[in-house]
């Protein structure tokens, strides 16, 4: 009856106000909560002496938290697989941090083969090794690729590299004393579950995979942690946030461009995003601890299906002959 008696512009008027005002409300409790959220790393630690491993910095947050540590005196090695850009990229830190010890070294990490060479040569150059950062990371959304290794691309580069790579290099890094391994998880994980029946599954849908990438990251990180202890190894894994970087690249349109819109207003910067792999790596206050999630600069739950212990030592038992893992090889 007072519905009839109001006119239907007036109606419409105040329909699209209300619908208006709760679209700028909801925009504007998002900034807000980005803000409130902002975890900045606080330590002013140098690293002069320390020698630091980050792969795929080449843009995003891994050159970012490369920039950082730069200018915290750390001889950085560069591990990418694009060096062309990732030359370019030293150049311009070398210039800003004052800090000429920086090397681009190549890794394909979804490579077995190109992670078998590049920690040849890590071993064969370095002396020490004290943080490795497994930041490089894919997020493919529909195309499905296999590696030259039978590995899905998205499991390869996110999980099974890190898992190796590992291997690998964790011998210099025991020699090193009070070394630390840093995985780039993400809170996605929690869509994932994983199927301990097949580790790789190639018929998959990539964007699913990696979720199911960012679990492992997550359950292979705390078996590392419990495998070190008794060690000076600690290893830690994070959620950067949600950034605006090159992993929304493959979102086909028109899907990107609501997600273009969303990402550019309310993600927060790669350096943001950076600051929780940048305290994990120099804070005092993170000496010794190992086996923790990390969110905004501070430990952050887990929940109970990553921390099952059976569920880590299948994950690592099973991911072993995947990337063909040798007897010569070091055992963790
Ligand atoms: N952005 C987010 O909101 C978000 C949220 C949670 C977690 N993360 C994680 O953060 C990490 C960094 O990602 P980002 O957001 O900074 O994305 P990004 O800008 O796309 O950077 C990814 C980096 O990984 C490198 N990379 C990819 N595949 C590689 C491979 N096979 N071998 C060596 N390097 C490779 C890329 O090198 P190229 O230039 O050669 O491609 C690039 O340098 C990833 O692990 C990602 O999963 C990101």
């Amino acid at each position: 009856m007072i519905l009839t008696s109001i006119p239907c512009t007036t109606l419409l008027y105040w329909t699209a106000a209300i619908v208006s005002s709760s679209a700028i409300l909801f925009l504007a409790s998002l900034r807000l909560y980005v803000f409130c959220t902002l975890g900045i790393c606080k330590s002013k630690n140098r690293m002069d002496g320390k020698t630091i491993i980050i792969t795929g910095c080449t843009s995003g947050i891994g050159k970012e938290t490369a920039r950082d540590l730069a200018k915290r005196g750390a001889r950085i090695i560069m591990a990418c697989r694009n060096t062309d850009t990732a030359n370019q990229f030293k150049d311009e830190i070398v210039k800003e941090s004052n800090n000429s010890n920086i090397v681009v070294r190549k890794l394909d990490v979804s490579s077995l083969q190109s992670i078998r060479k590049f920690s040849q040569q890590i071993n064969q150059e370095e002396s020490r090794l004290d943080v490795l950062i497994h930041n490089a990371g894919t997020a493919e959304t529909f195309k499905k690729k296999i590696t030259e290794d039978g590995l899905e691309q998205t499991m390869a580069t996110n999980y099974f590299g890190p898992f190796l790579l590992t291997h690998l290099l964790i011998d210099l890094l025991k020699r090193s004393k009070s070394s630390r391994i840093l995985v780039v998880a993400s809170e996605l994980y929690r869509l994932a579950c994983l199927n301990l029946d097949n580790i790789n599954p190639t018929s998959t849908l990539p964007a699913y995979l990696y979720y199911v990438s960012k679990y492992a990251n997550i359950v292979f990180t705390l078996e590392l942690a419990r495998r070190l202890e008794g060690t000076e190894v600690t290893a830690n894994c994070l959620h950067p946030g949600m950034i605006d970087s090159g992993i929304w690249r493959s979102v086909p349109a028109p899907l990107s461009w609501g997600l273009d819109l969303i990402v550019k207003a309310f993600f927060k910067t790669p350096e943001q995003g950076a600051q929780t792999t940048i305290h994990l790596a120099v804070s005092d206050e993170l000496k010794g601890v190992s086996g923790k999630y990390f969110m905004d600069c501070a430990e952050y739950k887990l929940s109970n299906a990553v921390k099952d212990p059976a569920k880590g030592k299948k994950l690592w038992e099973l991911s072993e002959p995947l990337v063909k893992l040798q007897s010569s090889d070091p055992k963790i």
